[in-house]
């Protein structure tokens, strides 16, 4: 979602905040601005559409200066238009914004009657007009903006220049990710490590209430309470290569590919202790995870699946019951609460509003434990966590999630075993069993990587398809769910899954000859039930796209297209099979022509309601 870029230097910045907003591209947006101190004045340029159409037009009217802020912006308050994006002005005041101010309109009537007139539909620009209030009491930049946060609810990451001030820049965070950036005589500020990963890996992570000021000579921090703080100095870990596409066609594709090396990433550790240390979740988990008495997990989009699937594996592996709830859903009602429940939060990017909220919820709830799934390091759902384990899947760039999604299983399939061991249903035999399933993970998923070419051929066929229905069963149900959200996020084409048992109480009425129905049959134990829901599917002239294992014993028919997946021994076979349908919705959202690694209207990073 929207992205904040700032940067205050002895050399020309617009390069820097143009390839920060490029950087911060993945995350979702709609239109995009920067504003710099050009002089002794504020320029500004905005556009609708991508920062490319932005960067020209600064290009055009000759920007350059030595402090400037940038933003993308996914729209919430007020339409995609060009007076809607940042920055936003107030009398030689400009300010960037990520999040969403809860009483913007009290403070917009209140402002008003001040004699403030507003250009936006956005809550962002009363910010920058309570600023310039705050500073007509004499005040520097740093107080104002001290005092205006103090008069906002909601949550905002803030980056903010004046042209009566141009030394510095400030900054503020509260609910949304605001990271300084510490460089030789130059300093920056950015929502995502990414957007200044080429000019710094030394970061300051802002802490709830925090705010900031930067100079060229450095940075100082105050808590809440506008008490100067130490905040401490860390080496971003995100490399450039990750965040290069090299000789893949987008992010999806190289992603995609890149689950072998994520997938032995993210087991290392379990694949070095020779077994599931309760230690992978963190030094004080045995004691939190041998208590529990069942695991609640919540968790958005294709993470909810990954707790689907994980709920398969803890409730036979570790004999506990597991619940799985979309966490917009569950931090709405009065949810069951057993204190002896360990919540488990999944989240790729760890700042997911809706699962964050969740998370606070259930601790009001009563519940002590708790857990985060997560693939980026110090993002606030695990910070706000007991326990952690994160994913090694490195930055994930298309919107549409892979490798995020397979690691995450694998961190769920350990936390499973870890349980089972911790409750006495995993002997030391199984334990090594487990293990070397998990061994073999990264190889059979490379396998399945293989069937790429055979994949394009059913990708042209679903290219010109309306609709899709995926099935699946068991352990393969949620891997039918995630099939379908691919597809539908990057091709657009309308998709549903299923449990194939449900099929004749209601999907079966849409199979006709239009209707591509994928099923996701390997050689499990409901083989022969997902066979029978096959011959209800062509009984109708529906046409099948079967993903069977080696061991299947499937063959091909009329209207029955079958690809195997490499054999996979047992309960790690979802990963394998997830494989096939993210390079389905990959190949024929490619033939459809789509912008794959930014579909339109969706975000990476959720970070409003
Ligand atoms: C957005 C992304 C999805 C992601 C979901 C949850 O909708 O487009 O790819 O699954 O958010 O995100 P999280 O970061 O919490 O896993």
């Amino acid at each position: 979602m929207c992205g904040i870029v700032g940067a205050i230097a002895d050399r020309d910045v617009v390069p820097v905040l143009i390839e920060g907003l490029k950087r911060l591209e993945y995350r979702g947006y709609d239109s995009s601005g920067i504003a710099v101190l050009d002089g002794s004045a504020i320029r500004r340029v905005r556009r609708t559409g991508r920062v490319a159409e932005m960067e020209s037009a600064a290009a055009a009217e000759g920007f350059s200066a030595m402090l400037g802020i940038g933003h993308t912006r996914w729209a919430t308050h007020g339409g995609v238009t060009e007076s809607n994006a940042h920055p936003h002005l107030s009398h030689g005041v400009a300010l960037v914004h990520n999040g969403i101010i809860e009483n913007h309109e009290e403070q917009r009537e209140r402002l008003r009657a001040l004699g403030y007139a507003f250009e936006s539909q956005t809550d962002t620009e009363v910010i920058a007009h309570l600023i310039h209030h705050h500073l007509q009491a004499g005040i520097d930049l740093l107080e104002a903006l001290q005092r205006a946060v103090k008069e906002l609810t909601g949550a905002y990451a803030l980056a903010v220049i004046s042209q009566a001030e141009p030394q510095r820049m400030v900054v503020a965070r509260m609910g949304c990710p605001l990271l300084v950036g510490l460089g030789e005589g130059e300093n920056f500020v950015a929502s995502d490590v990414s957007a200044i990963v080429s000019a710094t890996r030394r970061v300051v992570f802002l802490e709830e209430g925090d705010t900031a000021e930067l100079t060229r000579a450095g940075v100082r921090v105050f808590d809440a309470g506008d008490v100067p703080v130490q905040r401490e100095e860390r080496l971003s870990s995100v490399s450039l290569a990750s965040l290069e596409l090299g000789p893949y066609r987008h992010f999806m594709q190289k992603e995609i590919h890149e689950q072998p090396r994520a997938l032995g990433d993210t087991i290392e550790a379990a694949i070095d202790a020779g077994g599931f240390p309760a230690e992978l979740f963190g030094k004080d988990a045995q004691a939190v995870l041998a208590g529990v008495t069942g695991v609640q997990i919540l968790a958005c989009g294709t993470s909810y699946y990954a707790g689907l699937t994980a709920r398969y594996w803890i409730e036979a592996l570790a004999n506990l019951p597991c619940s799985v709830e979309i966490a917009s859903e569950y931090r709405y009602r009065a949810a069951y609460a057993d204190p002896k429940h360990l919540i488990v939060t999944i989240s790729q990017s760890g700042e997911t509003l809706d699962t964050m909220e969740a998370l606070k919820y259930a601790k009001s709830l009563g519940h002590r434990h708790t857990l985060s799934i997560c693939n980026v390091p110090e993002s606030a759902i695990p910070r706000a966590s007991e326990l952690v384990c994160y994913t090694r899947a490195g930055a994930e760039i298309g919107v549409a999630s892979t490798k995020a999604f397979t690691t995450q299983l694998a961190a769920l399939f350990q936390l499973a075993v870890v349980l089972g061991k911790l409750h006495g249903r995993v002997d030391a035999a199984q334990e090594a069993d487990y293990l070397e399933q998990l061994r073999h993970l990264p190889g059979s998923v490379q396998h399945a990587l293989n069937l790429e070419p055979q994949i394009v051929a059913w990708a042209e066929r679903f290219a010109g398809k309306a609709n899709a229905l995926f099935l699946g069963r068991g352990l393969h149900y949620p891997i039918a769910l995630e099939g379908a959200l691919k597809l539908k996020e990057i091709s657009y084409i309308h998709a549903e899954a299923y449990p194939a048992g449900e099929l004749k109480h209601g999907p079966l009425a849409l199979v006709d000859a239009e209707m591509p129905v994928v099923v996701i049959a390997p050689n499990d134990s409901l083989l022969e039930k997902v066979k029978s829901n096959m011959q209800e599917v062509r009984a109708r002239g529906g046409e099948l796209f079967v993903f069977a294992d080696q061991d299947s014993n499937f063959s091909a028919s009329e209207g029955v297209h079958v690809i195997r997946t490499p054999r996979h021994a047992g309960v790690l076979s979802p990963v394998v099979h997830t494989i096939p349908v993210q390079l389905l919705a990959y190949h024929t959202a490619l033939a459809r022509g789509t912008d794959v690694d930014k579909p339109r209207n969706l975000a990476k990073s959720v970070t409003v309601e």
